[in-house]
C-alpha cells in the first residue's frame, strides 16, 4: 500500500485515534494536514511526522464551524494543490456531560450532533467539488459501534454516528461515478486519551457493562488497529470499495455469547 503524492486532511489528528491515523498515512507516504481545534498537540504530531522524513502541516480548525472548515480546505489546496484523502475523525461523545436520555439537555445534543454529524457534512461539502472535478478522492469517516447497535447513556452520540454511517452510504452513491469513494470505519472501545480520561466513576460503570469483555479480546483496541484499516481504505488498494461501514470492535457488534466451558 502506498500513498506517495497524496494529500490527506485528518480532522482531530492531534491525539488519540486521529494521531494514529495521521502517522499511519504519513508512514505510507502521504502529506498530512492535521485539522484540529487544539494546535499544540497537532504541532507535536507534525514534528513526529517530520522527524520520520514526512511532510505535515497543522491548521487550526473547528469542524463544527463551516467557515473554519472552508478556510482549512482553501489553505490546503493553496499550499499543496490538491486534496486526495479526507479522514473525518474529530468527534466523540459528550464526555463529562453523558447522561440518561431522560436527563439530557438540548445543548449537549447540539454539541454532539454538531461535532460528530454536522462536522462531517461541513468537511465533505467543502472538499467534494474539488475531488469530483479531479475525478479522484477517498473519504473515510470515523463512525462508532454506537452508531450500529446504540449505546445506553449515549443516545445523542449513537444517533450522530448512525447518521454518519447513513451519510457515508448515501454520499457514496452520488460520488462513485466521479471516482470518489466514501467509507466508514466504526471502532468499538479504543485505548485513546479520551478513553483514559473517562472519570473513575464512569469507568466503573463501563466495567460493569463489560465493555472490554464485549470485544471478545478482553481489552480495548489500540489507535493503530483503526489506523491500519483507514490507510487501506484511503489507498488505491481499496479502489473497488465504497459506501461501506467496517466495524473494528472485535465481537462487540455481534452480542456476547459465551461458549460452553466459558
Ligand atoms: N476512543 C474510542 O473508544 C472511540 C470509539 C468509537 C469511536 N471513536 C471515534 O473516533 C474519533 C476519535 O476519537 P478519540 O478517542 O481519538 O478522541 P480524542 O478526544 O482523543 O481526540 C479527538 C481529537 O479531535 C479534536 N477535536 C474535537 N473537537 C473538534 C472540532 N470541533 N474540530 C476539530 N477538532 C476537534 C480534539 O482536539 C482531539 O485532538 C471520534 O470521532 C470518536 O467518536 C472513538
Amino acid at each position: 500500500m502506498q500513498l506517495n503524492n497524496q494529500v490527506a486532511i485528518v480532522t482531530g489528528g492531534g491525539r488519540g485515534i486521529g494521531r494514529g491515523i495521521a502517522n499511519k498515512l504519513a508512514d505510507h507516504g502521504a502529506t498530512v494536514v492535521i485539522a484540529s481545534t487544539s494546535m499544540e498537540p497537532a504541532q507535536i504530531v507534525v514534528a513526529e511526522i517530520e522527524a520520520k522524513g514526512g511532510r505535515a502541516l497543522a491548521l487550526q480548525t473547528d469542524v463544527s464551524d463551516f467557515d473554519s472548515v472552508r478556510q482549512t480546505v482553501a489553505t490546503t489546496i493553496e499550499r499543496f494543490d490538491q486534496i486526495d484523502i479526507l479522514v473525518n475523525n474529530a468527534g466523540g461523545s459528550a464526555r463529562g456531560r453523558m447522561s440518561l436520555f431522560c436527563d439530557s439537555e438540548e445543548d449537549t445534543w447540539d454539541y454532539v450532533l454538531g461535532t460528530n454529524l454536522k462536522g462531517v457534512f461541513y468537511t465533505c461539502r467543502a472538499v467534494i467539488n474539488h475531488m469530483q472535478d479531479r475525478g479522484h478522492g477517498s473519504i473515510v469517516n470515523i463512525g462508532s459501534v454506537a452508531g450500529m447497535i446504540g449505546l445506553a447513556s449515549q443516545v445523542d452520540y449513537s444517533a450522530a454516528k448512525g447518521g454518519v454511517i447513513a451519510f457515508t452510504q448515501a454520499l457514496a452513491k452520488e460520488t462513485s461515478k466521479h471516482n470518489v469513494r466514501v467509507n466508514c470505519v466504526s471502532p468499538g472501545p479504543v485505548s485513546s486519551e479520551a478513553g483514559r480520561s473517562i472519570p473513575p466513576e464512569m469507568r466503573k460503570n463501563l466495567a460493569m457493562n463489560a465493555l472490554s469483555e464485549s470485544t471478545g479480546f478482553g481489552h480495548f483496541a489500540e489507535p493503530d488497529d483503526i489506523a491500519n484499516l483507514v490507510a487501506f481504505l484511503a489507498s488505491s488498494d481499496a479502489k473497488f470499495i465504497t459506501g461501506q461501514n467496517y466495524p473494528v470492535c472485535g465481537l462487540m457488534n455481534l452480542g456476547l455469547n459465551v461458549p460452553l466451558g466459558g
